[in-house]
């Protein structure tokens, strides 16, 4: 079924299965959320069901979990495991210092706690993803809905003494209502274009009332794995500077769609 896959999708599954190498036995792993992170979770799924490596996984989404239950990967929480060996989970824009943009898909906020947690984050991601300045990719804000109006007007007011190059923000919708994350919040999307100072903008966002996080991950991330839709891996490490490059097999394999029904 790997075979079907387009170029993009083929780029996702390469990246995380290459990431999944990182994963040993008895590890607590981290779950993104994403299609990128889908395609982790199913490889991870793979390793217990065939090879009988045993990991507790951390979701970050009710998504993610309900497909780590459907592939076989064992679900615990936060508060249980405590701290993670490692987080592997997509991004929306990472740049040379793998800063990233995440929260396009809407779980930025338990993204951000569980990658924290983890001794490392790994992000998997293809080339599309890459900038030189963040920005390019609307800045996710998650706000408390009481007095959500009032939220958007502060952070507007704070966007004007920033060096952004675009200043516009949208409430996030869904089928017309707003979209709702898994903690019930909103989500305010900032359309900034390019950020000079993404630590400052961080820092300012999170002082405003009613936000609860952003979607800037700042010093985070430790390892980019770069997929191709030609079945090539770039890992960078920004922590001993190396940048590798492999070709990964692509085996037809079903085993990665077992019992999933998405
Ligand atoms: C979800 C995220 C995702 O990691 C990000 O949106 C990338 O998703 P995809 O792999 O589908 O492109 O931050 O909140």
């Amino acid at each position: 079924m790997t075979a079907d896959l387009s170029p993009i999708d083929k780029a996702k599954f390469v990246a995380a299965k290459r990431a999944v190498d990182y994963v040993e036995d008895g590890m607590r792993v981290g779950l993104g959320t994403g299609s990128t992170a889908a395609w982790m979770v199913r490889c991870l799924g793979e390793m217990v069901r065939e090879d009988g490596i045993r990991v507790t996984g951390v979701a970050t989404s009710s998504r993610t979990a309900d497909l780590a239950r459907q592939v076989g990967v064992p679900i615990s929480t936060l508060d249980e495991v405590k701290w993670l060996d490692l987080t592997i989970d997509g991004a929306d824009e990472y740049d040379p210092r793998l800063n990233l943009i995440k929260g396009g898909g809407g779980a930025l906020l338990q993204e951000k706690i569980v990658a924290t947690a983890s001794d490392q984050m790994i992000v998997i991601a293809d080339a599309g993803k890459q900038v030189d300045t963040l920005g390019a990719f609307p800045l996710p804000v998650e706000v408390i809905p009481f007095g959500w109006q009032t939220s958007k007007a502060l952070i507007e007011e704070m966007l004007a003494n920033l060096e952004v190059t675009g200043r516009s923000v949208s409430l996030r919708l869904d089928n017309g209502a707003p979209y709702r994350t898994d903690e019930n919040n909103f989500i305010l999307d900032l359309h900034l274009r390019q950020i000079a100072d993404p630590h400052q903008v961080s820092m300012v966002l999170n002082q405003v009332p009613g936000v609860v996080e952003n979607g800037l991950f700042l010093d985070i991330c430790d390892i980019v794995v770069i997929g191709g839709g030609d079945g090539s891996v770039e890992v960078r490490d920004i922590n001993n500077g190396t940048v590798e490059h492999e070709q990964i097999d692509i085996v037809d394999t079903d085993n990665l769609f077992v019992d999933v029904q998405d």
